[in-house]
């Protein structure tokens, strides 16, 4: 049986989350930031996956790694000499001479070797031909990339993006991309869409979006958002630019005025947040913010069990203080109580995804509506 490897990005809860739900019977097995499954999947798909690959081989560490490592490694470049004339190798240092005259002895003419360094995107671009030599655990797993991330592209897409509400950067776009892909469903609503970013970031991967905010103003600079990332997606060659949405100015909180029949759709939505703080906000702050948005999202989700929406995809804020996390425990009992389940992502009911040097982080939650 074939095995294939995927480098987690830097929010690991969310990747796994997110592999899980896309491969819904995949076996996977994670370890040192690497995800190991029977599935594979091209990690431009996902948010939070940053390469994959085949595991062509393994060589378990003893007195004889060494001449184990080589014999396998010159028997896979032979006998893939064809497509290996260009060959990129990501390997330790101590190998990494032998390794070289190995792989020209085996037919590779053009080899370039990465000591203890992994291939970036500039080198995946560069020369799609890699070959990683990985330690896990006892074994030194021979990896040979299929897919990477285009990093490119998302920090081009999220720097010329007309509007942004955030300091801009590519995590911005792959959160709202992994929370896409938390539900199968091709027809999601974001009811607190505030720029659009959800749909900027999935207009590959799902047929429509309905988007409303309570903000009327935003909703324009939405629309610029969502228009421009169509003609950026256009550019790639394996888009077919089908994507359908619509905007609306709505209160989330009262759904039932709204005509558009929202049964069909998925609820995903990165949330509001409630006040950035600059600072690390007093515990008096934290238990007023967790108020107001138990409030807010004992309304929301009641408005959306009033329009039959069978998944909601949603953050909330989390404060982290000195390395302890203020967690919204409310929102078991609040889902249970309206009629929703929370979903289990790896035995927990919640991901916990933070940006660096931020006092609020997202806690993703996943409800489903009981029968
Ligand atoms: C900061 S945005 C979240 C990020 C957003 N996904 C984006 O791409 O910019 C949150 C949005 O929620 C909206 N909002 C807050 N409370 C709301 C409510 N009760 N109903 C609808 N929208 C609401 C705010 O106007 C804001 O635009």
């Amino acid at each position: 049986m074939n095995q294939y490897i995927y480098k987690l990005g830097h929010c690991e809860e969310l990747a796994i989350a997110e592999f899980a739900s896309l491969c819904k019977k995949a076996k996977q097995d994670v370890k040192y930031g690497w995800l190991m499954s029977d599935t594979e999947i091209n990690v431009n798909i996902s948010g939070g996956l940053v390469y994959g690959g085949d595991i062509v081989g393994k060589v378990t560490i003893d007195e004889n790694t060494k001449e184990n490592l080589f014999n396998a490694l010159y028997e896979y470049i032979t006998a893939n000499v064809a497509d290996l004339k260009k060959l990129g190798i990501s390997i330790s240092k101590e190998y990494a001479k032998d390794v070289l005259s190995l792989a020209k002895k085996a037919g590779s003419k053009k080899i370039n070797i990465l000591m203890d360094k992994k291939p970036n995107y500039g080198n995946w671009k560069g020369l799609k031909n890699w070959i990683l030599v990985e330690k896990i655990d006892n074994q030194l797993l021979i990896i040979k990339l299929t897919s990477y991330s285009d990093q490119q592209f998302w920090t081009q897409l999220d720097s010329f993006l007309p509007n942004s509400d955030m300091k801009r950067g590519i995590i911005n776009l792959k959160l709202a991309r992994s929370l896409l892909n938390l539900t199968d469903n091709k027809k999601i609503y974001d009811p607190l869409c505030g720029m659009g970013r959800l749909a900027v970031a999935g207009i590959d991967i799902k047929e429509s979006f309905v988007l409303s905010d309570l903000d009327d103003s935003c909703l324009q600079d939405c629309e610029k958002n969502v228009e421009y990332a169509k003609s950026f997606w256009s550019r790639k060659k394996d888009f077919k630019g089908e994507v359908k949405y619509v905007t609306f100015a709505q209160d989330a909180r009262t759904l039932d005025d709204v005509e558009q029949d929202l049964s069909r759709c998925s609820v995903v939505t990165e949330g509001y947040l409630g006040y950035r703080f600059s600072t690390s906000p007093s515990r008096q702050e934290i238990e007023r913010e967790l108020e107001i948005q138990q409030k807010m999202w004992r309304d929301i989700l009641a408005s959306c069990k009033e329009k039959n929406i069978k998944e909601v995809v949603f953050c909330l804020p989390y404060y982290q203080k000195k390395g302890a996390n203020t967690l919204p425990e409310f929102i078991d009992e609040l889902a249970e109580e309206i009629g929703y389940k929370l979903v289990r992502f790896s035995g927990k009911t919640y991901v916990l995804y933070s940006r660096e040097k931020t006092n609020v982080g997202h806690y993703i939650v996943k409800v489903i509506l009981q029968k």
